[in-house]
């Protein structure tokens, strides 16, 4: 074998050599590649529903993820955005090829979205196959931080248990021993519903009967009747968007409102209230957010968000608001050079996020450790009683991150 002075293997020494030209050339290429990186506009995927029931929702958080962009001047990390959009129907079936028209067509730099739990299966999968960063602004399908937690994937909203397992506390607090739930039949109503069922069986509580039909329907009546005969304590429900104004007017409409009393996690009456009068008023849920919350963030969101939309924020527009703080978070800490994967991911792994609902932080599993309020329906408002559980964070079950 050929030795060189040095003593090394001929070809090895050349290979280091070359190897070593294409470090350099890499070296003195790297501050032109960055500076076209970031010089080139941020692709973001917007997937969300757009039509059906849960429209009023992907349009809110599209507003608030929006509202965060602008006030950094239409920027992220110092990067211009380019949307790319996708109506994702809110239907599972359709989430793959959704997922990646945004992620192998549009070449997204990132994924933003989105409301339903099955839609949201669909895209954990692409997304832990693809590596592209993930923030789920809605959708609270437990397995997302839990056996499919991974280090892109991120959740700026809840986890269905987190919703509703302090509403068993409060149920039996109010001197309530049992319980029907109403809900769809996926994901997101059965996560609720054991979440309640944990936390209400734990106190003591029992959850008597399950009440389902298929999402997105809206025909309440046998299942009314059905509760009118059951004459539980309590009705302890799960709808959301359009849904959810049907069901209070119906419930209200039945003549059950008044004698069996009616509860939630917020989704039920967040963003709805507008559109169905009275029917609602006194009904407790409880939610990551409030109208009233005495958070100084708050009252600047609600300001800005009114003036850029003429519409009233909720949740989804705090959620949505809070994936751009999240975001910018991230992408300042590499100043806007998103390939540098490890260092979005650490930044945003570490932030504060000064939210509208009060300040949070991720955890492990990247789902937001938060507070859970107790609100009442008061006119078109849910106003804010008492914090239900301080800095709940979801338990994250079979996440190996
Ligand atoms: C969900 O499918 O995870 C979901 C949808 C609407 C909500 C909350 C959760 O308001």
């Amino acid at each position: 074998m050929e030795k060189t002075n040095h003593g090394f293997d001929r070809r090895e020494f050349l290979k280091g050599t070359s190897a070593i030209a294409g470090a350099s050339a890499v070296g003195t290429l790297a501050p032109l590649g960055l500076a076209r990186a970031q010089g080139a506009k941020l692709r973001v995927g917007l997937m969300l529903p757009y039509t059906g029931t849960y429209t009023p929702l992907g349009v809110a958080i599209t507003n608030g993820f929006k509202l965060a962009v602008e006030e950094r001047g239409g920027k992220l990390g110092g990067r211009e955005i380019e949307y790319f959009v996708v109506d994702d129907e809110s239907n599972p079936g359709k989430a793959p090829e959704n997922t990646n028209k945004l992620i192998q067509r549009d070449k997204v730099d990132v994924l933003i979205g989105t409301v339903h739990s099955g839609v949201a299966m669909g895209m954990a999968k692409i997304a832990r196959e693809s590596g592209v960063l993930w923030l789920n602004t809605n959708a609270g399908a437990d397995d997302v931080t839990g056996p499919l937690c991974a280090p892109n994937i991120f959740r700026t909203s809840f986890s269905n248990w987190q919703t509703t397992y302090p509403l068993g506390k409060v149920l039996k607090a109010k001197g309530y021993n049992n319980a029907v739930f109403i809900t769809w039949k996926y994901a997101a109503g059965e996560e609720m519903l054991r979440g309640f069922r944990e936390g209400f069986e734990k106190e003591g509580g029992k959850l008597t009967k399950e009440l389902y039909l298929p999402f997105p329907q809206v025909e309440f009546q046998a299942l009314l009747t059905e509760i009118a005969s059951i004459k539980p304590d309590a009705v302890v429900s799960f709808f959301a968007g359009v849904g959810a104004g049907k069901f209070l007017k119906d419930y209200a409409a039945s003549g059950l409102k008044g004698k069996i009393p009616l509860y939630g996690n917020g989704f039920l009456t967040d963003g709805v209230l507008e559109a169905i009068g009275d029917a609602a008023e006194g009904v407790e849920t409880t939610l990551h957010y409030g109208d009233n919350l005495n958070v100084p963030k708050d009252k600047a969101f609600r300001l800005a968000y009114a003036k850029a939309w003429k519409l009233q924020p909720d949740v989804y527009a705090v959620q949505g608001y809070d994936a751009g703080q999240l975001l910018a978070a991230g992408l300042d800490a590499v100043k806007g050079d998103i390939s540098n994967k490890a260092g979005v991911i650490k930044a945003m792994e570490s932030a504060k996020i000064d939210s509208p609902r009060g300040a949070w932080t991720l955890s492990k599993a990247h789902n937001p450790v938060q507070d859970i309020y107790l609100r009442k329906v008061v006119g078109n408002q849910n106003v804010v009683q008492s914090v239900a559980w301080k800095a709940l964070a979801d338990p994250a079950r079979g996440c190996k991150a």
